[in-house]
């Protein structure tokens, strides 16, 4: 297996399916016994450079370096960088990497990361490239399916903004190395990207598309649903076509759904699901959130060597 120490974690389709059980089952030792592991990365620091705004990445990732005994520093609010006078990311990224011994980036343009780790000596983690790819998202994304035994021989619907949302297309690639089936639901302007669907023809994937969430929620075993991504439009005017055009609801769930049916979202979400479903058992999403913090913890002592 390819090591994982001082390793980038880029994009989901540099890992092969041995590597990210791996992952997940380094994961699941931390989440038995968090506090066995405190001082780990001492004297570590962990850079954060977000030029997106971000809740759950760049604060699990902080959380789980402290739990690591590990130190962060941020960039912060970019006005309040030396990009506001002028400099440019490739300076700015090879400054932070004297001060740091791994960083985590979040950039609106998709390559961004991967650039970023070929300029610098220190690793690289992707916390989200535009719509490119979000893979420590969809490492935590699994890592639910795996805990909740759904990520073998079960049917995952993808709901929403296929076409924009990076986790989807993480999440996608990553499904293609286990056996599940796929169903894809989106507005008809939001489909996946060419590049998917031809890796899934490729590899005889089993997976079905629709429009309307009504005629296959009875079949599925996961909703994976995601927020339509307004910032990605070229035109705001599409979007405004689209985005009130689907919504999962606590009726159309108890009279159609399989009873054991989890719903997952990367979060944040908005209008897309009914806020009555957040305490039911179908809702898995703030698991998600915490289950994120593990999958960190996993990832950071791996790549800093801490971890086999
Ligand atoms: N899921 C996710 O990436 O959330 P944030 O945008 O808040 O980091």
């Amino acid at each position: 297996m390819k090591m994982f120490k001082n390793r980038d974690i880029i994009s989901m389709v540099d890992f092969s399916r041995e590597e990210i059980d791996h992952i997940l089952d380094v994961a699941e030792r931390v989440e038995k016994d968090p506090t066995g592991c405190h001082d780990l990365l001492n004297n570590k620091i962990l850079a954060l450079l977000f030029f997106e705004p971000s809740t759950r990445t760049r604060m699990s990732f902080e959380s789980a370096m402290y739990k690591l005994g590990g130190k962060c520093i941020d960039l912060g609010a970019i006005d309040a960088s030396s990009l506001k006078k002028g400099e440019s990311f490739t300076d700015t990224i090879k400054v932070i990497s004297k001060y740091a011994d791994l960083m985590v980036i979040r950039h609106p343009a998709e390559g961004a990361a991967r650039y970023a780790s070929e300029i610098v000596d220190i690793p690289v983690i992707n916390g989200g490239d535009g719509t490119g790819q979000h893979p420590t998202q969809t490492l935590l994304d699994l890592f639910t399916l795996k805990k909740e035994n759904k990520l073998e021989r079960v049917n995952i619907g993808i709901l929403g903004d296929l076409r924009y949302s990076r986790t989807v297309h993480s999440l996608v690639y990553a499904l293609t190395l286990y056996n599940v089936d796929m169903t894809f639901i989106y507005p008809p302007s939001l489909r996946l990207p060419d590049w998917i669907l031809e890796h899934l023809i490729k590899n005889d994937i089993r997976y079905k598309e629709c429009n309307n969430i009504d005629e296959v929620i009875g079949d599925i075993d996961v909703l994976y649903i995601t927020r339509i991504q307004k910032e990605r439009f070229p035109d705001i005017s599409e979007y405004y076509a689209v985005s009130d055009s689907y919504k999962v609801t606590k009726s159309l769930l108890v009279s159609k759904a399989k009873d054991d049916l989890i719903l997952l979202h990367p979060l944040p979400k908005k209008n897309e699901i009914e806020k009555e479903l957040d305490d039911t058992p179908y809702a898995k999403y703030f698991l998600q959130v915490e289950y994120g913090v593990y999958v960190r913890m996993a990832l950071l002592g791996l790549i800093m060597g801490v971890f086999d």
